[in-house]
């Protein structure tokens, strides 16, 4: 029996405990006792310790006009200098960021590179775009360094930058730079995915046309693959920032003042503009680097997100640059050329934490069981997981096979909207179980609810998961769209009769009042680590003529989480040969609208979809057939109870 199975808990090791930044659980209650008993006092005193104001802030926390709340007013704070401007006096000469790019070419940017590319970088964005405070920038770009520039320099000139996906469409990017009335777009003319040149330019050439809010477009020469210049609006930075300043002052900020928009998948079709601020976000982006990854000062961090998403913001960008980490980048596929690379690259770059999503983990175990052994892999510290449960075969052989059994495996449980970590192990003092988020990270409220009493759920019974509190590092809103911010996050549950904030997911405690995740409650889904609404993917299979009805859910995926499931009603049924046209035919129709990311890993095609009288699809009857499990709900109240027989036969039998 290996060591996994034996025992379900396992101690920090005690060497790294003795010089963690907190050693062990009385460490851990002791500062969340201090949040609980002065909740301000415990902000305030992170909040001036971490961060450089250049104006101190007159209040922590102001919940007047809740769930709109602001953290640190008056103060003034610029992110971009807290991420670089501050780490030049000592660590001018560190790697900031290690760059490594899909044919294995390495670029080390230092903190004093990193200072003169971002300041440039910012000076084109002002002069040559006439960027301003407050205007929105997109930023559709693959694994570069620019893409962290572009970012700093938004933020050191006070522009609000709007990160879409490399993975997204035309129409996704179109929708995200509309609804954000961007004026900018920065891409890439693509970059190199196993070791072949894949494109970006031409996407956003598709996706501007002349009633776009976009003027101007920065182009960074990446792959040098031609593609097509559109003159008056397509600019080359290759060309632009050979002749700027590598000095441009830091705009003040207020605390309160947008960093970042990011659109994330709700329930309904239209993905929702999160917005984050300036101080909360990146004192939150700080403490939980350094608590959870326990990074110190000589260590090299990796984390294999992308950009797009809010892990890539927060764990590649803001965070490790905040702490003045050294952060590797990586353009390429982890899994290319083998399922070694990433070990190859831990033994070559001497990785102390690795962050990755347990998608990841699964198609590298199957991939290559014993292929870590291969390597030489003593510098590894913490690895770290997020973006959906971890299931135990896949825990028990990133900490065996990866870890040695004797790294501590932080199981990060967050969301875009939270902005940083919420609920994980500490690795020098939670003693984890295998799929377990564990608890609430000091400082965060986070209370498994009941949502119909309010009162907080028992042992094993499975409840909402809330923050039952404001977080510095707390979405701000919904762009554009005050009421959706309150409808999607304040609207189910209630704690004392007051809102309090629902993550969407649900969740349970242990007898040690251990919190796992079980999965979303709400109608996203979660493909490969990333969200995505099924709503979503039926307004783009709906675009398709011959479609009359469309319901999309989520089914257990071996390797993916979870895949996509759609049954689809057509207005003409014409046999199977046509059948097999319709599927290419949507298919596309997915691609145009979304991107491969949300192509379906099934599609039936449905006399009807059960409903009930009053015309509700139900989904939960969807989901089991497309799981295989026994209809257990009462169907009798359906319009048409016969239909479920006829679905679960195509599926089934
Ligand atoms: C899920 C990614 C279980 C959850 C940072 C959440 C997790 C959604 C975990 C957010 C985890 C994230 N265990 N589930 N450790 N981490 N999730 O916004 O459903 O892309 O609501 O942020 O991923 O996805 P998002």
């Amino acid at each position: 029996m290996s060591n996994v199975e034996a025992k379900q808990v396992f101690n920090p090791n005690k060497e790294f405990a003795k010089t963690a930044r907190i050693k062990n659980m009385c460490e851990y209650q002791a500062l969340q006792d201090e949040a609980m008993e002065d909740y301000e006092g415990f902000w305030g005193r992170y909040a001036k310790e971490k961060l450089d104001w250049i104006e101190p802030f007159t209040n922590v926390l102001d919940e007047s006009n809740a769930p709109f709340v602001k953290w640190f007013d008056g103060g003034k704070l610029n992110v971009s200098a807290q991420c670089i401007d501050r780490h030049l006096e000592s660590r001018k000469n560190k790697a900031a960021i290690i760059f490594e790019g899909d044919r294995g070419d390495v670029q080390t940017i230092t903190y004093l590179d990193l200072f003169k590319n971002v300041n440039k970088f910012a000076n084109l964005l002002k002069e040559d775009f006439e960027v301003k405070k407050g205007d929105r920038v997109v930023i559709y770009m693959p694994m570069i360094p620019e893409a962290a520039y572009a970012m700093l320099a938004c933020a050191r000139i006070g522009a609000i930058h709007s990160i879409v996906f490399g993975g997204f469409s035309a129409e996704a990017l179109k929708d995200r730079i509309e609804d954000a009335q961007a004026k900018v777009v920065i891409t890439a003319d693509g970059a190199f995915r196993k070791e072949k040149p894949y494109m970006l330019k031409p996407v956003v050439d598709a996706a501007i046309d002349d009633n776009s809010p976009v003027k101007k477009v920065l182009v960074v020469e990446r792959n040098n693959e031609e593609v097509t210049w559109t003159a008056g609006r397509d600019y080359s930075y290759n060309e632009l920032i050979k002749s700027k300043s590598s000095k441009c002052e830091a705009e003040v900020m207020d605390a309160e003042d947008p960093l970042f928009l990011l659109y994330t998948s709700g329930s309904t079709g239209k993905p929702k503009g999160v917005q984050h601020n300036s101080a909360g976000y990146i004192l939150w982006a700080q403490m939980t680097m350094e608590w959870v990854f326990d990074v110190k000062e000589n260590d090299t961090y990796w984390c294999t997100a992308d950009v797009g998403w809010i892990t890539g913001h927060t764990y590649i960008v803001y965070g490790p640059l905040a702490m003045g980490a050294t952060t590797v980048m990586f353009e390429g596929v982890i899994t290319h050329p083998d399922a070694g690379r990433p070990w190859k690259m831990v033994e070559e770059h001497k990785i102390n934490q690795f962050y990755t999503a347990p998608t990841a983990i699964r198609v590298l175990h199957k991939m290559g069981e014993h292929e870590p052994a291969k390597y030489d892999l003593s510098s590894l510290k913490v690895l770290g997981t997020v973006g959906e449960p971890i299931d135990p075969p896949a825990w028990k052989w990133y900490y065996e096979e990866v870890g040695g059994s004797k790294c501590a495996i932080v199981d990060t449980y967050w969301q875009t909207e939270t902005g940083g970590h919420v609920v994980s192990p500490l690795p020098g003092a939670t003693p984890i179980k295998p799929g377990c988020a564990t608890l609430p990270l000091p400082g965060i409220i986070a209370e498994i609810l009941d949502p119909a009493s309010g009162e907080v759920a028992e042992v094993g019974e499975t409840g909402y998961m809330c923050i039952t509190r404001p977080w510095p590092a707390q979405i701000r809103g919904v762009w554009g769209d005050e009421e959706r911010y309150v409808k999607s996050y304040y609207g189910d549950v209630k704690k004392d009769g007051k809102p309090v904030y629902f993550t969407g997911d649900g969740a349970r405690y242990d007898e040690d009042g251990y919190i796992t995740i079980t999965g979303r409650t709400d109608d996203v889904i979660n493909v490969s680590g990333h969200r995505m609404g099924t709503a979503e993917v039926e307004a783009a299979i709906k675009k398709h003529p011959n479609v009359a009805e469309v319901a999309v859910v989520g089914k257990p995926h071996e390797l993916k989480g979870e895949g996509i499931f759609a049954y689809i009603v057509l207005k003409s049924d014409d046999g199977v040969a046509d059948e097999v046209e319709e599927v290419k035919t949507i298919n596309k129709i997915i691609q145009r609208e979304i991107g491969n990311i949300a192509l379906c890993d099934d599609m039936v095609f449905a006399p009807g979809l059960p409903k009930t009288r009053s015309g509700k699809i139900m989904r939960r009857i969807l989901r089991s057939i497309a799981k295989g499990e026994a209809i257990t709900q009462d169907i009798s109240t359906l319009e048409d109870p016969s239909i479920v027989e006829k679905i679960n036969t195509m599926v089934n039998k």
